[in-house]
């Protein structure tokens, strides 16, 4: 799909006419290199098909030339073309009408709370605790949680209400010490504390976004964003995130037509790549944002965990106008989930904003939380150290196993985070729920998909224990 959609970047609105016919030689072009080695030619097709339709490149409605013709312009079967277009029809991206020709119809984003392929956290799905979980990149916590909560002093906060609705004032100056460190200086009242990131994004999605305003996303983007957007509402736009980084013409084209409310994005250890932009690539997706002056939200909750040693890499915000970007962290992956300790960074406008909507939903995290948090802030270099050696080695030891075990998937060597997303070539909502019948849960690509994309890719965590994985690998060779 990366190589596809930067190839169509490339290409001119040429040979696609006014009745929104498209030439057989511009879909050749657009297709790229479309035939994977292990799929069949008609399913390959028909799913680049598909993804040009799902990342905007070919436009809803469009008419697709004749079988005749585009099996000559591709140098295949007519067989191939008819089969790949049944397809197309059965997932519902085609309908052919007599006399009208075969029209593409793009999916609609899912709307709901989660999608139904979604098998996130096992802990609150209830599912029974022999299973091997590899469903999650959640990570266990870090021993210097113990230590903190140990030195734990209330000290004077016992004796006030315990309400702090945008953050205890010493966690949001630990927070925005932590970024002024980091390169990106930051005063207390740019900082709303919120119970973990995702309350975060929930609140972007429910107070910067209406139901109805375009939202851009990554394809693929971080599970819980997409339940947040749809939630609120939202429309979603998909850029695909390729190997270097997102796809700048495409996301150009959004927002020169559709000037959405905001960009949610993950320039560092993105989840579920793992991919992390170059300095030069950072500054690309800055001036594209920056021209257009549209709302960026840049998720650095991963951040913490880029694994090439070279420290943490330069805060979008820094590049852009302060009052048109958002920072959303945690010490989720840092340390622990548990703490459920996030934020936003922002304007102070903004942020004062924010803090209304947060007061309505819970009047402030808790203080013990917050103490512990602040603590723990000023063990940041020491636990990103600590992490970035225990993932190495698991990265290493799993990719080892998998290439013995899956020849056949492949995937990009992540620069950060906590999974692999891996390229299987088989259906995985079907391999999952076969999966989950026998005790092993997965995450299949289409719940990191706005538009259920990512049928043949798994989200694998790469952090757990090698005897997890070849528990699960072994269980999965026994169902055949
Ligand atoms: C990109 C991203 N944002 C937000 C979150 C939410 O984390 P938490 O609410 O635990 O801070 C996660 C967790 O996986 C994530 O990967």
């Amino acid at each position: 799909m990366a190589r596809l959609a930067h190839d169509a970047a490339r290409t001119q609105n040429g040979g696609v006419a006014s009745d929104g016919r498209v030439e057989a030689a511009t879909l050749a072009r657009l297709l790229g290199e479309w035939a994977r080695s292990g799929t069949a030619l008609p399913h390959a097709l028909a799913g680049s098909i598909g993804e040009l339709l799902t990342v905007g490149v070919l436009a809803d409605r469009a008419v697709l030339p004749s079988q005749r013709a585009l099996a000559a312009a591709l140098g295949v079967s007519r067989g191939t073309v008819t089969e790949a277009y049944e397809i197309l029809r059965a997932n519902e991206q085609l309908l052919t009408r007599r006399g009208a020709g075969s029209e593409l119809r793009r999916p609609r984003p899912l709307t709901g709370t989660s999608s139904p392929s979604d098998g996130r956290l096992a802990s609150f799905t209830g599912h029974d605790s022999s299973a091997v979980d590899l469903s999650s990149g959640a990570l266990p916590g870090l021993p210097l949680v113990h230590d903190a909560i140990a030195r734990l002093d209330l000290g004077a906060e016992l004796g006030t209400d315990g309400y702090h609705p945008a953050g205890l004032p010493r966690l949001r100056a630990a927070i925005a010490a932590q970024h002024t460190a980091d390169g990106l200086p930051s005063e207390p009242a740019q900082i709303l504390v919120t119970n973990g990131s995702q309350q975060a994004v929930w609140l972007l999605a429910h107070t910067i976004v209406d139901p109805g305003d375009e939202v851009v996303v990554e394809e693929p983007t971080y599970r819980g964003a997409l339940e947040a957007f749809r939630s609120g509402g939202a429309t979603l736009l998909a850029v695909p995130v390729r190997d270097d980084g997102l796809d700048l013409d495409l996301l150009d084209r959004h927002l020169t037509r559709h000037r959405p409310r905001l960009v949610y994005c993950q320039p560092a250890a993105h989840n579920p790549t793992g991919t992390t932009l170059s300095p030069l690539a950072r500054r690309e997706l800055a001036d594209v944002l920056g021209g257009h002056g549209v709302l960026t939200v840049e998720d650095t909750s991963s951040a913490d965990l880029v694994l090439d040693g070279l420290g943490t890499r330069t805060a979008l915000a820094h590049l852009l106008p302060a009052d048109r970007t958002l920072s959303v962290g945690t010490t989720s992956k840092l340390l622990w989930g548990g703490l459920r300790i996030g934020w936003l960074r922002g304007d102070p406008a903004l942020i004062a904003r924010l803090t209304e909507a947060k007061k309505a939903i819970d009047l402030g995290a808790a203080v013990i939380d917050q103490l512990l948090a602040a603590d723990l802030l000023s063990h940041t270099a020491r636990a990103r150290e600590q992490r970035r050696v225990m993932l190495l080695d698991h990265l290493h030891r799993t990719e080892e196993i998998l290439r013995r075990r899956r020849p056949g998937w492949t995937w990009p060597s992540p620069a950060g985070g906590t999974g692999l997303w891996i390229d299987t070539g088989e259906d995985t909502l079907a391999m999952a729920e076969r999966a989950r019948r026998h005790g092993v849960l997965l995450a299949a690509g289409p719940a990191f998909s706005a538009f259920n994309g990512f049928g043949h890719h798994l989200r694998l965590p790469f952090w757990p224990p090698a005897a997890r994985l070849i528990e699960a690998l072994d269980r999965l060779d026994r169902l055949g």
